[in-house]
């Protein structure tokens, strides 16, 4: 069954890209999502992500209690491709065309791939853009905000597993130093969390150095001895396999799309270890584009209201245990709620 409301997809006239827009569901209100500019084997993988990543922002969005939907923007660039300057602008042009053409129902952001100078040339061709840049009008980089999203939801699973303690002196994991990776890294280092990272990018290694984090490779991190990982680079990391080698007791990070399958919240409910859906530990971004850029809160405000993520985890883990299912389980049913509701 098809449940996405609409899935556009079109050569982009200009850069002859695929331009893959997926509309999940509007069912809160108009649908909010990054615009993802990545290396796919064939556009078809970056359909499949395309569908799964918009169905993610409408929980996202549900859960988080702000009356926004799902959808996503995928340009599934072929292996090895460079874009130039004016080859990225044809790219956002044709993006920001197909955004155009259905009038309000989606509003990109950035993701893996793009940043707010990009949605400013999105916002050349269609008013439907978030984060833009401050000096010009809009929210500006989200990833500080979701790295500050997390590590709320970081707080509520330490106190669930050891009390009132706080980070300091908890060994974590980080996956991916990339922009919302750094941030949460340094916001762990500041708490006194004792961090490993990794990174795909060998170059990473300095970031770490300078951050006082041990680094060890994208395989060694999966098995080790840490009391939570955080999963901050692309989607899928959780596999039947890797879940059989962690150590931790908890995976709690920002990435969108952690599971390979949606079995793998099972096994790791079996192993005892908690899962925090990603699309809560990873809502800050979108809860602080949403309520500065819409609502009009002050910064403070929505700092503040991104900080309530450590409220909603508490109260997913909550709903799981009252219902005796799992936290992915649990975090469907609040969405659902909300959703119905509605
Ligand atoms: N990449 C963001 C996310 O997955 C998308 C986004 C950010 C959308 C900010 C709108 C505003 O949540």
């Amino acid at each position: 069954m098809l449940d996405h409301e609409q899935v556009l997809i079109r050569r982009g006239p200009r850069s002859g890209l695929p331009v893959i827009l997926a509309l999940h569901s509007t069912a809160l209100g108009p649908a909010a999502g990054g615009v993802r500019l990545w290396h796919y084997p064939g556009w078809r993988d970056g359909l499949t992500d395309a569908l799964r990543l918009s169905a993610a922002m409408t929980l996202k969005f549900a859960v988080t209690d702000l009356a926004r939907g799902g959808g996503k923007t995928v340009v599934a660039m072929p292996q090895g491709t460079r874009l130039d300057p004016a080859r990225r602008r044809d790219v956002l042009r044709d993006v920001a065309e197909v955004i155009d053409s259905i009038g309000g129902r989606y509003a990109a952001g950035p993701d893996v791939g793009t940043s707010p100078a990009d949605m400013a040339v999105i916002r050349e061709f269609t008013p439907h853009v978030f984060c833009t840049p401050e000096d010009q009008g809009g929210s500006g980089d989200s990833s500080p905000h979701t790295a500050r999203g997390t590590l709320a939801a970081l707080r509520a699973v330490s106190r669930r597993l050891y009390g009132e303690a706080g980070l300091k002196g908890l060994r974590m994991g980080l996956i991916g130093l990339g922009h919302v990776g750094e941030h949460l890294a340094r916001l762990l280092a500041a708490e006194g969390v004792e961090l490993t990272v990794t990174d795909i990018d060998a170059a990473r290694t300095r970031t770490a150095e300078e951050i006082g984090a041990a680094w060890t490779g994208p395989e060694e991190i999966i098995s080790a001895d840490v009391d939570i990982l955080i999963p901050a680079a692309l989607g899928g990391v959780l596999t039947t396999r890797v879940v059989r080698d962690l150590r931790c007791r908890a995976v709690v990070g920002p990435a969108n799309n952690q599971l390979h399958a949606a079995e793998v919240a099972d096994l790791l409910y079996q192993r005892g270890i908690v899962w925090i859906p990603d699309y809560v530990a990873g809502a800050g971004g979108v809860i602080n584009a949403v309520t500065t850029e819409l609502h009009h809160f002050t910064s403070d405000d929505a700092r503040a209201r991104v900080d309530t993520i450590e409220d909603i985890v508490t109260e997913l883990l909550r709903t799981a245990d009252d219902l005796g299912v799992t936290p992915a389980q649990a975090g469907h049913e609040m969405a659902q709620r909300r959703i119905r509701a509605a």
